[in-house]
């Protein structure tokens, strides 16, 4: 996503030193540049957009995808999320593609109106699970920021409004907890109970993971112990220089 920002700004400058006449024919906004090359001859910008959707190539390879079954109060899923999942999801960007599902070891039974949940962790776990549900479906911009300011809080439940507000500026705390309260989240967690129960091999424990829709106790110990390693080797397309191999080194020191 953010080489969008980085290409348009190129394109620009490219713009702006053309000539006069070229500008005064382009019709497209920079968005749209590229989008065929015809616009892209009329707007001058033809060799910058050949050259950007060439590297796009690269970035387009599918990213690997990881989901995780988890819940909101086991110290497991807790560790995980903080000191692995979440940093190498900064790290990764787009090459890393999560699906966080709350639910875990949850059970649920149909009262003939609404699903009733039965958590691991009591009543608390059934709300922190909610709350990230419900974050999960509304938010726009990234849920998992704000799950992630949960989780590594002392008290995930208390947490979470301030979290919310601080991470995800977009949502109404108020809109947060009519989903939680609501047939909405009722209805979110019902989702993500079936994806759960749907799991082959079904899990037997949480944090759960699934790699590209696989889980294999390889799998979950590379990625519980060195994901960034796991997910770089994973992924076919051209590998950001956190994966290393690309001969970056850091060599700069400061001396006394
Ligand atoms: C860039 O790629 C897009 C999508 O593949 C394509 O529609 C467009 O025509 C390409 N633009 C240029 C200038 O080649
Ligand atoms: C949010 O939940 C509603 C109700 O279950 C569902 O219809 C919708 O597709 C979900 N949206 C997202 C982005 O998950």
């Amino acid at each position: 996503m953010k080489a969008v920002p980085l290409l348009v700004l190129v394109l620009w400058v490219n713009f702006e030193r053309s000539s006069a006449a070229v500008r005064s024919r382009c019709q497209h906004s920079p968005l749209t540049w590229c989008s065929s090359v015809e616009a892209a001859v009329q707007c001058g910008v033809l060799e910058q957009c050949l050259e950007a959707n060439f590297t796009r190539v690269h970035e387009t390879a599918e990213p690997v995808k990881l989901e995780l079954y988890y819940e909101s109060l086991c110290p497991g899923c807790r560790g995980f999320i903080t000191s692995m999942l979440y940093p190498s999801s900064v790290l990764l960007e787009d090459i890393l593609d999560i699906t966080l599902v709350p639910y875990g070891n949850a059970q649920e039974t149909f009262d003939g109106e609404k699903f009733i949940f039965t958590c691991q962790h009591g009543k608390e776990e059934c709300l922190g699970n909610m709350i990230e549900a419900c974050l999960l479906n509304l938010s726009k911009s990234d849920a998992f920021l704000s799950i992630f300011c949960m989780e590594v809080s002392d008290d995930p439940i208390n947490a979470a409004e301030s979290c919310v507000k601080l991470f995800s500026p977009d949502l109404d705390w108020k809109a947060v907890m009519e989903c939680v309260d609501g047939k909405s989240g009722n209805q979110i967690m019902h989702q993500n109970a079936l994806k759960t129960k749907a799991l082959k091999p079904p899990h037997t424990y949480v944090p759960w993971v699934t790699i590209n829709g696989v889980h294999t106790e390889e799998l979950q110990d590379k990625a519980m112990s060195a994901l960034l390693p796991l997910v770089c080797d994973m992924y076919k397309g051209e590998k950001p220089a956190i994966c290393g191999g690309s001969g970056r080194h850091f060599k700069s020191y400061c001396h006394k």
